[in-house]
């Protein structure tokens, strides 16, 4: 049994854990493990190497991922699916294990199973932003590491207040990392791309905030239209001081939380037994437990707009 392993979209910490993890179960059952080395492109052009244990103990503790990703979406092109199919028949793969967000479990997938090979995914984005899973990996270590980021901040917002703190989440153009951020931190406004806001509200919530409490903490996700001009305005609509933290690529590399490890050796042991017993689909958490599906079923639905109008005060 050889399974090809693709790791696809943005990385994510724990990506290592469960590679390490599908790997050992791989060489357990006495099945080859291989890995692409660059994503789908890699996958197209054939640059793959056998992994053993021992390639993935280094990294497991590391974010990112051991095998290299890409967002090149080759496959659209169809010389490029009829090169990848030749590949993965001449080199006798069984079975192809995917890492991916919300585009690599929608597109790509579909398409390998409709080549007749088993194929399973795990979710992977710091976002959160999957339909039919609860839980995609990486989050919550995105989740810690911008949470050490608000404790340095409020080091300085107590001993010098009069000021209001902006901290950017990633998340692309969605808003589920950020709300996450903002009610875990305890922040006095959160900002999402779903959900318009006005800036007089806003002005008028961080000013009573800091009059209040000495300082205002305001979570918005980088997906937020105004986020690379708002520090400025809201300077001249509070008059006060604000200061802007943007967390980028750094929050993606966090260091991979209990949360994401349990998760991701969880998922790879699922995705293992799956690909062993010639099934496909999609890994998914569902309440405490992980179970595949066959397919995603449709778009998931914008935060969670309680959830942001208490974190508000609406
Ligand atoms: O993978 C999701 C994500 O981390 C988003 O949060 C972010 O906007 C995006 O990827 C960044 O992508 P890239 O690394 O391609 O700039």
């Amino acid at each position: 049994m050889r399974t090809l392993i693709v790791v696809s979209g943005g990385d994510a910490p724990g990506i290592n854990v469960a590679l390490a993890q599908f790997v050992q179960d791989t060489q357990q059952s006495e099945g080859e493990a291989w890995g692409a080395i660059g994503g789908l492109p890699a996958l197209v052009q054939g640059q793959w190497r056998a992994l053993s244990p021992a390639d993935l103990w280094p990294y497991v503790g590391l974010a990112g991922s051991i095998l290299p990703s890409s967002r090149e979406p080759i496959l659209r092109d169809e010389s490029a699916q009829a090169q990848a199919r030749r590949l993965l028949r001449e080199r006798g793969v069984d079975s192809v294990l995917l890492f991916g967000g919300d585009g690599t479990l929608r597109y790509v997938l579909p398409l390998l199973l409709s080549w007749g090979l088993p194929c399973v995914a795990i979710p992977t984005t710091i976002d959160n932003d999957v339909p039919d899973t609860d839980y995609t990996l990486g989050f919550d270590s995105a989740c810690n590491y911008a949470y050490q980021a608000v404790d340095g901040v409020l080091a300085t917002a107590h001993a010098l207040g009069g000021r209001i703190f902006m901290l950017e989440t990633l998340g692309g153009p969605t808003g589920y990392l950020a709300l996450a951020v903002a009610h875990g931190a305890g922040a006095h406004a959160v900002l999402l791309p779903e959900y318009a806001y006005e800036q007089d509200w806003l002005a008028a919530r961080l000013r009573a905030a800091a009059q209040a409490q000495g300082f205002a903490l305001l979570v918005l996700s980088e997906g937020v239209a105004e986020a690379r001009t708002l520090a400025d305005t809201l300077a001249q609509r509070v008059g006060m001081r604000v200061r802007d933290v943007r967390l980028g690529h750094a929050q993606r590399g966090a260091t991979p939380s209990h949360r994401d490890r349990t998760f991701a050796r969880q998922a790879a042991r699922l995705a293992h037994q799956a690909v062993r017993a010639g099934q496909s689909g999609i890994v998914v958490q569902r309440g405490a437990g992980l179970e595949l599906v066959a397919s995603l079923s449709g778009q998931r639905p914008a935060p969670d707009r309680a959830l942001y109008d208490q974190i508000n005060g609406l």
